[in-house]
């Protein structure tokens, strides 16, 4: 059954901030790296002149995207890709700007299918794009106890990481690998208990260290912010919200390498790294959302946004 945009929301985070930063850059065209319900890319359309490409992995984003925004005619366009190739899959020019709001929509969490979330039975994939990679599932089930732990250790700061993965190995060498959100959710529980007075589900972090690792998401993340920067005029401004630390430090400090600081070790008497200074910062502290926004909507409580502009 084709879905509808009116039947999914996403309430979109920051926006007027978004917008105030793409609306001094200079071009004709704005990216908007992760289109996903479209909120960012309808501001834009909607506040100022320029025209929108939007990039979304999820197929499904892009149909209801396309829904949304029909009323902007030739204004708008959607690629469906993967924003690591923005340099490849943006033919356009004169780029303004480029915005990326990072992780996944609430169309896709609060869709069961898609198995992103603990809180409904569905099978084991969270791919965002789902033509491509290995789902959580076969990720698993192809993985040793040593990366399995890792994946949760490194990507979802789990500090039980390594019992966690014993037990899932032991599944899969019972021949009974886990192949559903809500066996795995019951199995973290099982595996680490639940401790009074905790506030979120002990398979959060696990949830989210495999979204992560099945998507690449801090991999592709690195790949795309020169990338990005290489598309963007002159005077062009990329901002980035990000919703967790592992992605705000990778967009930190890219920007900062990117801003010509040195990150050679202390002792080495002259520069070796060849920083040069290709942006400025525009954002000294991450921008967090307001009060009023946080209330409104729980889910931005965690977003950073920094943003940068090219300089040559
Ligand atoms: C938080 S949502 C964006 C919501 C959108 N700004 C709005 O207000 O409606 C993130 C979207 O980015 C997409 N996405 C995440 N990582 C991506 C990547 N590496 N390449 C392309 N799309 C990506 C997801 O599929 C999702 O639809």
């Amino acid at each position: 059954m084709q879905s509808s945009s009116a039947e999914f929301t996403h309430q979109t985070v920051l926006r007027d901030e978004i917008v105030e930063f793409v609306r001094e850059a200079s071009g004709s065209v704005v990216v908007d790296a992760t289109l996903g319900l479209g909120g960012h890319s309808e501001a834009i359309l909607e506040e100022t002149g320029f025209d929108v490409v939007g990039i979304d992995q999820d197929s499904s984003a892009i149909l209801l995207a396309e829904e949304r925004l029909a009323r902007f005619g030739k204004r708008f366009r959607a690629v469906n890709a993967n924003f690591a190739a923005i340099g490849r899959s943006v033919e356009e020019s004169d780029i303004a700007a480029i915005v990326a709001d990072l992780g996944v929509s609430s169309m896709q969490l609060d869709d069961a299918s898609r198995g992103f979330s603990f809180r409904a039975s569905a099978p084991l994939d969270m791919r965002m794009d789902r033509k491509e990679g290995l789902s959580a599932r076969e990720l698993l089930e192809n993985s040793t106890e040593a990366e399995i732990a890792d994946i949760l250790y490194f990507y979802g700061e789990e500090k039980r990481s390594r019992r966690i993965a014993r037990w899932i190995t032991e599944r899969n060498d019972a021949g009974q690998p886990l192949t559903t959100t809500d066996e795995l959710a019951d199995l973290v529980e099982r595996a680490i208990g639940r401790r009074p007075g905790d506030k979120i589900h002990p398979a959060t972090r696990t949830f989210q260290a495999l979204r992560i690792a099945v998507n690449r998401e801090l991999d592709v993340l690195k790949e795309f912010i020169p990338a990005a920067i290489e598309k963007l005029n002159a005077g062009g401004v990329l901002a980035i919200i990000s919703f967790h630390s592992l992605e705000d430090r990778i967009v930190k400090q890219a920007f900062q390498r990117l801003s010509g600081k040195c990150s050679c070790p202390p002792r080495i008497p002259k520069c070796i790294c060849g920083a040069e200074k290709s942006v400025e910062i525009l954002t000294k502290r991450p921008i967090i959302p307001s009060e009023d926004e946080q209330e409104m909507n729980p889910r931005s409580r965690s977003a950073k946004l920094r943003a940068c502009k090219r300089l040559i």
